[in-house]
Parts: C-alpha cells; structure tokens; sequence
C-alpha cells in the first residue's frame, strides 16, 4: 500500500482528482492526510467531505495547528511514503524537505525547467508562456529539493497552445493535463516503477 499525503493552499482541484482517481482505479493508494496553510480553502472542505484527518501548518491559531517539525512525526507515525504538494504555496523548510528526500514530489503548471523558480505560480506562469509566444505548454511533476522548482523531472505532459488568445485560456487546457498526470505519477509510485538512479529519474515502463 501507497500511503500518501497531499499538501493544498488553495482551490484543490488535483487534491479531487486525485481522490475520485484512488477511489475508481488506485486500490493501492491511501490517502492518509491533507494538510494546508490555509484553513479556509475549498480543498479542505474536500478533506473534510470525505473524511481524510486534516492539519494546518501555518494558522497558529487554529485547533488542527502543527509545526512541521510535529509533521514530520505525524506522517513518519502513519506511515506515509509518498508526500504531494498540489498546490502548496508555503516553503517546505530545509531539514523537512531532507528527512524526505526523493519522497516528496509536486505538480507545476509548464514545462520545466522553464517557467518555474520563485514566484512562478499561477497565474504568473501562464502569463509568462503567453507572453513567450510558446507554442506548447503543459505539466511537470518534479522531485522536491531545496530551491523552487529544481528538482528532478519525473514526468511531463505537454499540450498545443498555438492558437489561445490569452493566458486564462492556457490555464484551463493545462489544468486538464495535470489532472491526468499527477494520478498517473501517483500510480507509478504505487507500483514500484520509479527510481533515481545516476542523478537521473527512471520510470520503468512495462
Ligand atoms: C496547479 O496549477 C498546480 O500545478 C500548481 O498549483 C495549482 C493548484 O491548483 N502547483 P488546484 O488547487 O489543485 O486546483
């Protein structure tokens, strides 16, 4: 069994993605915990719809707070294998990014290693491929390290965007691919099919 655990601020539309495609297709996946820095965003309602323990890392206040020192404790304690940062926009610390290494991956809306590093979110991303007259785009799920947007690439999905007129427009034809990919990155994981191996990640096909 994959356990993993997702990491959202905002929207939570791959936290969902990711939770119809565990329920449909990934019967070796568990979705152990959801945690944010923000309490009040829709993907922590989706936490909460379908039962998956919640804990907020930022909002000192809050009753489900913890630090990411206590974190690192809570997920070691459930066992958790794979970490996912879909839509994390707060800076894992350094010595939490190393007691996972090569464990913690995240999904970024283009193609890295352009369009990435600090402030390349969002909308920002978008904007930046629009204004490059780049004639594709798409999706990268990447190992974390220690500088933003850096790590290892593990996979990539690319879509035409020859003919968009602005970058909202991007933004929706790039969305649909993360949907697909970052599910199929998890999958992969589940069935032992990527290693890093030379400094280099390898994704043994069947
Ligand atoms: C996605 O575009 C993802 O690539 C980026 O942040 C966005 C999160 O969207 N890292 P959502 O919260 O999953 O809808």
């Amino acid at each position: 069994m994959l356990k993993i655990a997702v990491f959202v601020s905002g929207r939570g539309s791959n936290l969902k993605s990711l939770i119809e495609k565990i329920k449909s297709d990934l019967t070796t996946v568990e979705l152990s915990a959801v945690i944010s820095n923000k309490s009040d965003c829709p993907a922590i309602n989706l936490a909460e719809e379908n039962d998956i323990p919640y804990f907020f890392v930022n909002e000192i206040s809050k009753e489900k707070f913890v630090t990411f020192s206590t974190l690192k404790d809570i997920l070691n304690s459930k066992e958790v294998n794979l970490i996912v940062l879909a839509g994390f926009l707060k800076k894992i610390p350094e010595d939490f990014v190393d007691a996972f290494e090569n464990k913690i991956i995240n999904i970024h809306p283009a193609l890295l290693p352009s369009f990435g590093g600090k402030g390349m979110y969002g909308m920002n991303v978008h904007k930046a491929v629009f204004e490059s007259s780049a004639k594709v785009s798409g999706a990268t799920v990447h190992f974390v390290n220690n500088f933003y947007d850096e790590g290892k690439i593990i996979l990539q999905r690319c879509v035409d965007i020859s003919d968009v007129e602005n970058p909202a427009e991007i933004a929706e034809r790039v969305l649909r691919i993360e949907h697909e990919l970052l599910p199929d990155v998890v999958k992969l994981f589940s069935e032992d099919r990527v290693t890093v191996e030379n400094n280099r990640v390898q994704i043994k096909f069947k």
